[in-house]
């Protein structure tokens, strides 16, 4: 499984990168107004040490004009994915942009008919939002399930990116339904290597050495 930093902090992102834990990033609009950074110059500098996909938002809402955004886009590095919103102008955008040999990740996926209609129009990544269905008594991992049954129906090879991931408990689902890739905030990622008995054994490991005076010399 991959993991993506859904972030646009850079200082967040290579922290994570260091840990070997950073395979890709995924951006929104909002996440960009969060870092503070005009929209260009941050995705460059992400793209300049990140070498897996880079997802960064079109703005425009007719087809065209998205297209036209994400050729700009994806003129920053070769790793940028296009991100389009699912309508079925961002269907044609990708078709179109996919057509052309770029990577696009359909965002905004609240419904499994959505992303049979993403994987036809040749989508890269498809970006499901389980943490707003949760948000809405839904239960995002059933779409999760759902796509990934479909996909497998018709071998398409769209990967399935789970989004909106706000819990370990999401990572673990995501994964044991056999998610391609999760996108969740770096703190997310990183709190997944916690375990209160691991503290503890490691405590008494140390208190033992200590009182035995080993050494590794
Ligand atoms: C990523 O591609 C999405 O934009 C992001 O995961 C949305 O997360 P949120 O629902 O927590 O805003």
């Amino acid at each position: 499984m991959k993991f993506f930093a859904d972030t646009a902090d850079v200082d967040a992102i290579r922290e994570l990168n260091d840990l070997g834990l950073c395979d890709g990033v995924t951006t929104n609009p909002s996440l960009v107004k969060k870092s503070g950074r005009d929209i260009i110059e941050v995705t460059k500098e992400i793209c300049s040490f990140i070498d897996g996909p880079v997802s960064a938002e079109v703005l425009a809402t007719e087809a065209d004009a998205m297209i036209a955004e994400g050729r700009k886009l994806a003129a920053i590095a070769t790793n940028i994915a296009v991100k389009v919103p699912l309508t079925l102008a961002g269907l044609k955008a990708c078709k179109v942009l996919t057509g052309e040999g770029k990577m696009v990740n359909v965002t905004l996926c609240f419904s499994a008919n959505q992303a049979l209609l993403a994987a036809k129009a040749g989508a890269t990544f498809i970006s499901p939002f389980v943490g707003r269905l949760d948000d809405i008594n839904l239960d995002g991992m059933d779409l999760i399930a759902e796509i990934r049954q479909i996909y497998d129906n018709y071998q398409y090879e769209t990967e399935i990116l789970a989004a909106s991931v706000r819990s370990v408990n999401h990572v673990k689902a995501a994964a044991l339904i056999g998610a391609d890739v999760i996108t969740a905030p770096p703190s997310v990622i990183t709190s997944m290597a916690s375990h209160p008995l691991t503290d503890k054994g490691l405590a008494t490991f140390l208190k033992d050495a200590e009182a035995a005076g080993l050494k590794i010399v």
